[in-house]
């Protein structure tokens, strides 16, 4: 085993995608699970199979569509999840199952009404019973974090022997300091006999911002394999970012550690999964924020024209960010439109670069600049069969008048026209559309945010409302508030209308 080797466990599409309102179907994962093949992950965590219905297809279909990395499903530590993870693997040329229990005295005492002995004991059954259906099973202690390193260090020893091959280490609440996460891989390292056979893994939250802190000290500790996410998704405040791992790497050589990331796909990567999961990137976000390489001091730019070292550590190109093909303008051509979403890593079937383009056409009528987010905005348009589609959408607002909104929908197949007064043009467009639908619906969450630029800008619309005792989520993105508004509230339609 190559000891300075670090491997790359992506869970974007298991632990990100528990994010309320990101979730993907199964098509968009296969997309995803790709474009981690190609950016050179070493494991992908594709779903918790006992968990839905979609879940267990996604690994199936996961399972089939990559071949190089291992392809990895969670389960708990109990025979059905296990027997439905490794039933879920069954097309993965390299499987894992992941299993697994929580070892800290809260999980003990609350989650389980159980005892450290017990949870020893079901840890080992589990190991042993998954080992009976794979080759590689790794053994994650939830909440390791905050469970004490002397019983930890039991834990560990007892599934080493039963045949885990990968231990996690998570750090389940984000609690842990840097000192402290690194302290307990240095005591399982020094106190698990046979710790140098398996890999330990580092699995950190980041819920007060210091899960790619933890994740180095781990490394730093011992541990060789790193659960991370792209952008950071994931639950509450996310997991560790896998592009804040994979440049920290490669850019300290000092610490004398590699991976096997093509650095060069992580900006495609980084903006696929954020357009995807409708989660935008946080402008000021470590190696793929829209802001990590623009410096407006005008000390600062004077330096990196001058020589780029003085202050970026990261040339931009590494990490796949090439500025002179960002922009795209109403006069661009075809050629140059599916250039720009090829090197985004998207697709485009000859058959519908046409309708893409005249897409493309008409937001560059109403945009200066066409930039990445747009293409992926366009590029996901018309992938779902809709039961409810837009015709038309008419406003009528201001200060001193009434705002009135006149629709047109297509309901399956059916043409319908209303129109409504609301307390503001959105809310005219809405309680029209309800007076088509003739659905009780309320809205629960509705945020509203520009794309990149100014006034000119696209803005994306996040809605979540609640119908029959169910919540859905939706999205929209257009030039006009009111439109990308109406098409949230129907793309939440199309949730529950078929
Ligand atoms: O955070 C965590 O503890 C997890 C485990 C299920 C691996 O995601
Ligand atoms: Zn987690």
């Amino acid at each position: 085993m190559d000891r300075n080797r670090v491997y790359i466990f992506d869970t974007t599409l298991r632990d990100g995608e528990q994010v309320p309102g990101c979730q993907l179907n199964t098509i968009e994962k296969i997309h995803i699970a790709r474009g981690l093949e190609r950016l050179g992950v070493d494991v992908i965590e594709a779903g918790f199979p006992i968990s839905s219905p979609g879940d267990f297809n996604s690994v199936i279909e996961i399972s089939k569509a990559v071949s190089e990395p291992v392809v990895c499903a969670l389960s708990r530590a109990v025979q059905k999840d296990i027997d439905m993870a490794a039933e879920a693997l069954k097309f993965a040329k390299r499987p894992r199952i992941h299993t697994g229990i929580g070892t800290s005295d809260s999980h003990i005492k609350y989650k389980f009404n159980s005892t450290r002995e017990e949870i020893i004991e079901r840890a080992v059954a589990a190991v042993k019973y998954a080992r009976n259906l794979v080759e590689e099973v790794e053994f994650y202690a939830e909440d390791a974090g905050r469970t004490d390193n002397e019983y930890l260090a039991k834990v560990v020893q007892a599934v080493v022997k039963a045949g885990a091959r990968v231990i996690n280490i998570p750090d389940t609440t984000g609690y842990c300091l840097p000192e402290e996460y690194g302290a307990k891989i240095k005591y399982l390292m020094e106190h698990v006999d046979g710790i140098e056979d398996v890999i330990i893994s580092t699995h950190c939250h980041n819920d007060l911002g210091m899960a790619t802190a933890n994740t180095m000290s781990g490394l730093l500790n011992g541990a060789r394999q790193v659960e991370c996410t792209i952008n950071g998704v994931g639950e509450r405040a996310g997991n560790t970012s896998l592009e804040e791992i994979a440049m920290i790497l490669q850019c300290h050589k000092d610490i004398d550690l590699h991976t096997g990331i093509n650095s060069r796909d992580i900006y495609s990567m980084s903006r696929n999964v954020s357009s995807l999961m409708h989660m935008p990137v946080q402008p000021n976000k470590a190696v793929v924020g829209k802001n990590a390489f623009a410096h407006s001091s005008g000390i600062h730019q004077d330096g990196v024209l001058k020589n780029m070292s003085t202050y970026e550590i990261i040339d931009p190109k590494d990490v796949g960010i090439d500025e002179n093909s960002i922009v795209l303008t109403a006069r661009s051509g075809r050629a140059a439109l599916r250039h720009r979403m090829e090197l985004l890593g998207i697709t485009v079937e000859d058959d519908k670069i046409d309708s893409i383009y005249q897409d493309f056409l008409r937001m560059a009528d109403q945009k200066k600049e066409i930039v990445d987010e747009d293409l992926l905005v366009l590029a996901g348009q018309g992938n779902l069969q809709k039961a409810v589609k837009l015709d038309y959408l008419q406003v009528i607002s201001g200060v001193g008048v009434r705002h009135v909104a006149s629709i047109g929908l297509d309901v399956k197949g059916e043409k319908f026209e209303a129109a409504a007064t609301g307390n503001g043009p959105v809310d005219a467009a809405i309680n029209a559309s309800n007076q088509i639908i003739k659905e009780k619906v309320t809205i629960t969450e509705l945020t509203i945010q520009n794309i990149s630029l100014g006034s000119s800008d696209g803005c994306r619309v996040h809605m979540q409302v609640e119908h029959d005792g169910h919540y859905y989520y939706g999205f929209g993105t257009n030039t006009d508030i009111v439109a990308s508004s109406l098409e949230a509230y129907i793309s939440c339609l199309n949730k529950f209308i078929r």
